[in-house]
């Protein structure tokens, strides 16, 4: 859990400075105020870059030359004969304009986003979060490793070696001076861990989809036989290593590696239909709802890093009432920490459960305030 935040030169927030920080944080306050900036120096601390997909310059104060976010999470530790105590860890992140990105955790500089993932989990939904359903399906690919990475260890090292040796194998593609010989090693390599990287994601799909289903089933029981598929990135009958062999001309002729992990993906599907092609705009939030909730679910039972955090960008937007209710029930149920950003604070008080304890925080001219309500 993130106690402490400090945020400087983040977008329009110059300095901010929040402690004492809660499992429910809500910012609220108007158009171009800050909100999104706050989740967006959360998701800093934790990915070392936006979730809007746009440059780190645009992320840094105009006219300033870093952007810097310091925060101290908390997570309970085992102490002496079973006793749990609360270890605070400070981690930092600074963009300078160069693109240069300094980590620390602990005071230690680190070199790896993978680290600071570690330490800080994040879970994301925004406006924009139907592009999971609707978009590429890199963003699909990305959702599946998020999950793999923080459940299985072994995961990250595998991909890691993978993406070196496609890197590799396709730069000599391209370069059509591939050699049998050279072709043996990398094609060895690329199989051995695309075929492990593989069987980590079936693995984790495989307790995903029952997931998935089962929160579906809260938030949208009348969404018709709601349900996902992987898709491996190759044909499921063949070993990678046959596939590779079979796609070994057209690799050749066209200068690229056309099978594997790479072109994997997760169709979410409605009726038997993608989902993408019939949900309506609310329904595809709350398909995304579902699917952050059952990731963060499975974290928090298998993974051993505790648990995520959520930051929920205008939460209320595309959901009604009583979808917006079902959805925060489920958070509360995970008692996870959660910061949500939206217009008035009503917005987000009429749909929380109303047992548990919600910091308010306005947000005005890119300065926030604790609201004095707020711990009513
Ligand atoms: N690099 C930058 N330097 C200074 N200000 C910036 C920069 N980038 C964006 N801004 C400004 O920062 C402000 C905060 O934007 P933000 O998206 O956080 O607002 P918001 O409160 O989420 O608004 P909305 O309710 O419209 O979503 C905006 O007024 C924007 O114009
Ligand atoms: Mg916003």
């Amino acid at each position: 859990m993130l106690s402490q935040l400090q945020i400087s030169h983040v977008r329009n927030l110059q300095q901010v400075r929040l402690q004492g920080l809660k499992k429910v944080n809500v910012f609220f306050g108007p158009n171009g105020s800050g909100k999104t900036s706050v989740l967006e120096s959360i998701h800093l601390l934790g990915m070392a870059r936006s979730f809007r997909g746009t440059s780190v310059k645009s992320l840094i104060t105009h006219n300033t030359p870093s952007c810097t976010v310091y925060g101290v999470t908390s997570r309970k530790a085992a102490g002496e004969a079973g006793v749990y105590s609360a270890a605070g860890m400070p981690m930092g992140v600074q963009r300078s304009r160069s693109g240069e990105a300094q980590i620390k955790i602990g005071g230690k500089p680190v070199r790896t986003v993978a680290e600071l993932a570690a330490q800080l989990p994040l879970q994301v939904i925004t406006a924009e979060s139907f592009s999971l359903l609707t978009g590429p399906p890199g963003g699909r690919r990305q959702y599946l490793d998020w999950g793999v990475f923080h459940v299985e260890q072994r995961f990250f090292g595998q991909w890691q070696r993978f993406q070196r040796c496609l890197k590799q194998r396709n730069n000599l593609l391209r370069r059509g001076k591939i050699s049998d010989q050279e072709l043996v090693v990398w094609t060895r390599d690329l199989t051995q861990t695309g075929e492990a990287i593989n069987e980590y994601r079936k693995d984790y799909f495989a307790i995903l989809s029952p997931r998935f289903k089962e929160i579906m089933a809260r938030l949208a029981p009348s969404l018709d036989r709601l349900e996902l598929r992987y898709q491996q990135g190759w044909d499921r009958e063949l070993t990678y290593s046959e596939a590779l062999q079979q796609g070994y001309s057209a690799d050749t002729e066209q200068g690229y590696t056309h099978s594997g992990p790479q072109r994997a993906d997760v169709r979410v599907m409605s009726g038997g239909h993608l989902a993408a092609d019939t949900l309506s705009r609310g329904q595809q939030k709350l398909v995304v709802c579902g699917l952050k909730l059952a990731q963060g679910q499975l974290m928090a039972q298998l993974g051993n890093r505790g648990k995520c955090t959520y930051l929920i960008d205008d939460l209320p937007s595309e959901l009604d009432h009583e979808h917006s209710l079902l959805v925060c029930e489920l958070l509360e149920s995970m008692d996870v920490q959660v910061f949500v950003t939206c217009i008035a604070q009503e917005e987000i008080r009429s749909v929380w459960p109303k047992t548990s304890e919600i910091t308010m925080f306005h947000v005005e001219h890119g300065n926030v305030q604790r609201h004095p309500a707020s711990d009513v």
